[in-house]
């Protein structure tokens, strides 16, 4: 809720709220599951957007598409408010400007991009190539580039390093060696991205990031959700996905220092599922993506059950942070509790690793970063209800809100612009042309060559018919000259062969 320009999550002894010029210190929602952190989450992404801060969420259970509806007041909500000292009556539900997003094109406008823009570098760690063969993966690109050759989609690359395979011998000099057992991996790994959904990811028209960075026509900002059910059971594409993005946005964006409030905020929901499958390089790319786009006035919140499932380093840098319910049934929970309690500049009023178990539904420690960007002092407090509804939307609405868009029809059409598997497949058509061509002109040269050597043959014939007869009359002659050659007169023989 927007209170003053600050962005009230709850109350406890008082309200506790997060600074808008703090928000791009990131932040973490924790807890059990059932605890409250998607509903913190939505909170927090409404305040942000009235602000005219855009949003980008990550959905994974479609329990955050209610944004785009008003919410219901209920017996519950209005025990919550008045237990939290404010009048439920005074409580305004209200929709929010919500644009839905998916990579699959289904539950929300597609998003794409090119393998260009995705880059060697990251295509090569998402692959998980070895070094050798992120080599070969760079070869495709540079011979690309200097061809002037567009790596558009999947079968783009597919096609350029079957191009650099075939034509290594002519290569080598230029751009070093390219091993066939590498391509061949390169190939395979593509092939499972393919699979897993990165023929839809890639290709045109690709995503422009500013259409994350909107706000509707009365100044808010645009609550923009990703549809990721499916993506999330493609944890390849996922992190693809999720890192291209927060790349892109960390090129993309000028620096603005400390901005009053941030250009944009980031909600991962499940984030858990980011980093157990995330190859460890992967890792290391988030952590400094995730240090240097503060800068750029992004703020980054991960929510997940416990703070450990976030690497230490990503973790650090957290500074907003609130902890639902955590259980504690085994050894392995208890000191993760430990863990969690230790994070937080104690209250002298509550003992807060106790209060981490005691938490209802709802209910959370809360410390965000106060003016000089120090974390504040936990707060026990109860979590505001949203203003818009709770869990997901059906699919008949869904569908409506995503024709009514303006930005429908942007993306929905997939196309297949002329780019390096077309000009490969042209450029191999005309080779095997002009082989064609050498073929036909070889086989009429041997036709001419034939046909010469027949009339030369003729011509020869003819002339040794000829001879024949002169040979027979020569001799007749001949015997009777032979006579005269045997005595010894040559030079008469060879006047009668001239
Ligand atoms: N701040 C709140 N105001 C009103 N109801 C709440 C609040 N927080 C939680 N609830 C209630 O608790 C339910 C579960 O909350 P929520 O979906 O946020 O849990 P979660 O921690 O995201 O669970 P999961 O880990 O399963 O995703 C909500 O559907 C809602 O009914
Ligand atoms: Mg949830």
């Amino acid at each position: 809720m927007l209170s003053d320009n600050r962005i009230v999550i709850g109350k406890g002894e008082q309200e506790v709220f997060i600074r808008p010029e703090m928000a791009n210190r990131h932040g973490l929602i924790c807890g059990a599951t059932g605890t409250g952190k998607t509903i913190t989450l939505k909170v927090m992404a409404e305040s942000f957007s009235d602000m005219g801060v855009p949003v980008f969420l990550a959905d994974v259970k479609g329990d955050l598409a209610g944004c785009v509806k008003r919410g219901v007041r209920s017996d519950a909500i209005d025990k919550r408010l008045s237990g939290m000292g404010y009048d439920p009556d005074n409580f305004e539900y209200k929709n929010f400007p919500v644009r839905f997003w998916d990579v699959y094109g289904e539950c929300g406008h597609p998003v794409r991009t090119t393998v260009s823009e995705m880059g060697a570098s990251l295509l090569a760690r998402l692959l998980g190539l070895s070094d050798v063969q992120s080599g070969v993966l760079s070869i495709a690109f540079r011979v690309a580039d200097d061809k002037g050759w567009l790596l558009t989609d999947l079968k783009d690359i597919r096609s350029m390093v079957a191009y650099i395979t075939d034509h290594a011998a002519e290569l080598l000099n230029r751009y070093g060696n390219i091993s066939k057992p590498s391509a061949g991996a390169i190939q395979r790994a593509l092939l499972q991205l393919e699979d897993a959904g990165g023929t839809l990811f890639f290709g045109e028209p690709d995503i422009k990031l500013s259409d994350f960075i909107q706000v509707d026509e009365d100044g808010r900002g645009y609550i923009n959700i990703l549809h990721c059910a499916k993506l999330f059971r493609s944890p390849m594409l996922y992190s693809t996905f999720m890192l291209w993005l927060l790349a892109e946005l960390f090129e993309d964006l000028p620096e603005v220092g400390d901005p009053e409030k941030p250009k944009l905020v980031f909600f991962f929901d499940e984030a858990h599922l980011l980093f157990s499958t995330a190859r460890p390089m992967l890792t290391d790319k988030v952590e400094q993506v995730v240090k240097l786009i503060r800068s750029k006035g992004v703020g980054v919140y991960f929510i997940t059950q416990q703070p450990s499932d976030i690497p230490n380093p990503v973790l650090a840098q957290l500074g907003n942070r609130v902890q639902h319910a955590l259980r504690a049934y085994t050894p392995l929970e208890q000191r993760a509790i430990k863990a969690a309690a230790q994070s937080f500049r104690a209250n002298p009023n509550f003992d807060t690793e106790k209060a981490i178990t005691d938490l209802g539904t709802g209910e959370a420690l809360i410390s965000f970063l106060d003016e000089k960007g120090r974390p504040s002092i936990v707060e026990r407090a109860t979590v505001l209800p949203p203003q818009s509804a709770m869990g997901a939307i059906d699919d008949e609405r869904r569908k409506a809100e995503i024709h009514a868009d303006d930005m429908y029809g942007v993306y929905e059409e997939a196309v297949d612009n002329e780019s390096a598997y077309e000009l490969i497949n042209s450029a191999a058509e005309q080779e095997e042309e002009e082989k064609r061509k050498a073929e036909e002109e070889k086989e009429k040269q041997k036709e001419k060559e034939k046909e010469k050597k027949e009339k030369e043959k003729a011509t020869q014939k003819k002339k040794s018919e000829a001879a024949k007869i002169a040979s027979s009359t020569m001799n007749t002659i001949g015997r009777e000259v032979g006579k005269s050659i045997s005595r010894g007169l040559l030079g008469t023989l060879k006047k009668w062969i001239k």
